[in-house]
């Protein structure tokens, strides 16, 4: 149900001010886009407004500005003809209404001023392109000459043009329209789908950080399998993730086949988005997996493998975060690593669970132990009740261990008991490869269990180890 008193939607006392300062120039003005839409959704309220007037946006910004408490500073981008100012609460977006067409052979548009409807016309969807008006003889009123309206009823994403010069004028809008569809739940209309499909390579002119917005927004929508089926049907993946449509396809060798690893992929990222907003943890399953394409094999005797597809894929990581122009920094290291680590806490479910080996499971994890869990509780897809019932109890153990060990063995932020300086003084060596050696000895002591993580017992390992290496113990040392 679409809420249906557009007066609401303008309470804000900032709706009166900038029709007062239009008014004061002699302009009209209309709130457009997002805002409109998502009061209409009754979603919650958009911080960011965009105002078109029919004249000068910058000037109207400027002339808000100057009856706003404080002046706020007007940033004014005089290429594209647009200003912003930031208040405490909101983002005001001012644009003067234009009539826009981009040549094919240049990608600078070229534009004229025009109606407030040439500028609904060149915008992406018809549910972006509705407009209150905050001129006085119709504030308020809902000015919607391309049926955005009925297409919110509708669900529907639909161009207010034809759909080939919609996405000609701007090829990321292919990608909007399913981060649209997946966000909102709606459908993309199928003249507006077919479309996609056939100019999907115009999104190569598109910038790497331009695509990944719209890509970590499709990732936290309720069910990014949604966006991403889409962005597989319409074939523009293979140009921004050949990575993952790589995945896609079963291959038959005498009779043997692995899963699908692409359609995995999706219910393992709906799976994960059932149980964190993290976008990072959302990205690190939509990874997984990548290393199975390059790693895949088969092998007469034990039929299909992909070994080492974590260590390969935590490699393609980097290279796909680097082509898309995402930061290369903790988050990306952090992916690495539950790419890396993926599956490893399958493998000790699979035997019995040691623990040592849930030792080197969580010092390997580190703080990041319980985002590893999620993520391969995520992995389960297999539609076989027994099997799901036996491994969602295996990693049930596999936790519980993890909780034991730690409250024992404090193994989560490892620091050794032991320092170098320490091993330097007890046997009063110059730096050495026997430091290194040492250390290395009481860590490994302490994961396999033969000693306690506490300090008494790694000074004695230590003096044990340093005596087998041949070296002489300090007599001064305590
Ligand atoms: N717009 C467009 N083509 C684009 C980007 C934006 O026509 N490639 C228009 C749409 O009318 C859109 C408005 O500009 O509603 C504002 O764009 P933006 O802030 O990016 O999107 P919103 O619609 O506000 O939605 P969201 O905040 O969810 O991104």
């Amino acid at each position: 149900m679409l809420r249906q008193n557009h007066k609401k939607a303008l309470q804000h006392p900032i709706f009166e001010l900038i029709s007062l300062a239009a008014k004061e120039l002699g302009l009209d003005c209309y709130v457009i886009g997002g805002f409109v839409r998502d009061y209409l959704l009754g979603r919650s309220d958009p911080k960011d407004i965009d105002i078109v007037t029919v004249g000068s946006g910058i000037e109207l910004a400027q002339q808000v500005a100057s009856k706003l408490e404080g002046h706020p500073q007007v940033s004014v981008f005089k290429n594209f003809g647009t200003a912003m100012i930031k208040t405490k609460d909101l983002e005001l977006e001012f644009v003067g209404a234009r009539k826009e067409s981009y040549s094919r052979d240049s990608r600078k548009p070229v534009v004229e001023n025009g109606t407030l409807e040439d500028d609904q016309k060149r915008r992406d969807f018809t549910i972006n392109a509705l407009a209150l008006s905050l001129n006085d003889a119709n504030f308020g009123d809902l000015l919607d000459p391309f049926n955005g309206l009925a297409d919110l009823e509708k669900q529907c994403i639909r161009t207010p043009l034809a759909p080939g010069i919609t996405f000609s004028d701007d090829p990321l809008r292919m990608l909007r329209a399913i981060r649209f569809a997946a966000q909102l739940n709606f459908t993309i209309q199928l003249n507006s789908l077919e479309a996609i499909t056939e100019h999907k390579e115009r999104i190569k002119i598109i910038s790497g950080e331009r695509i990944v917005e719209e890509l970590h927004k499709i990732l936290m929508s309720a069910k990014p399998s949604k966006g991403l089926a889409l962005l597989h049907k319409t074939k523009l993946l293979a140009f921004i993730l050949p990575e993952l449509s790589a995945l896609q396809g079963i291959e038959e060798i005498e009779g043997q086949t692995h899963k699908d690893n692409f359609w995995h992929t999706l219910e393992v990222v709906d799976n994960i988005a059932d149980k964190t907003d993290d976008l990072w943890l959302r990205w690190a399953a939509l990874l997984h997996d990548i290393g199975k394409a390059p790693t895949k094999k088969f092998h007469k005797r034990i039929g299909w493998t992909f070994h080492g597809h974590e260590f390969v894929g935590s490699k393609m990581v980097y290279k796909l975060f680097k082509r898309l122009r995402m930061p290369l920094n903790e988050k990306m290291k952090f992916v690495q690593k539950m790419v890396m680590m993926s599956s490893r806490p399958i493998v000790i479910s699979e035997e019995f669970v040691t623990d040592s080996a849930v030792r080197r499971l969580v010092f390997d994890a580190g703080d990041h132990i319980e985002d590893l869990m999620t993520l391969c509780e995520a992995d389960i897809t297999t539609k076989n009740p027994r099997k799901q019932k036996k491994y969602r109890n295996n990693f049930k153990i596999v936790r519980q261990k993890i909780v034991e060990v730690e409250e024992r063995d404090h193994i989560r932020n490892f620091q050794p008991p032991i320092s170098g300086e320490e091993i330097i003084r007890a046997f009063d060596l110059k730096p050495s490869k026997e430091i290194g050696i040492i250390k290395d000895a009481i860590k490994e002591a302490i994961l396999e269990g033969e000693i306690p993580n506490e300090y008494v017992a790694a000074k004695n390992y230590m003096i044990k180890k340093g005596i087998s290496l041949g070296l002489v113990l300090n007599e001064e040392f305590e």
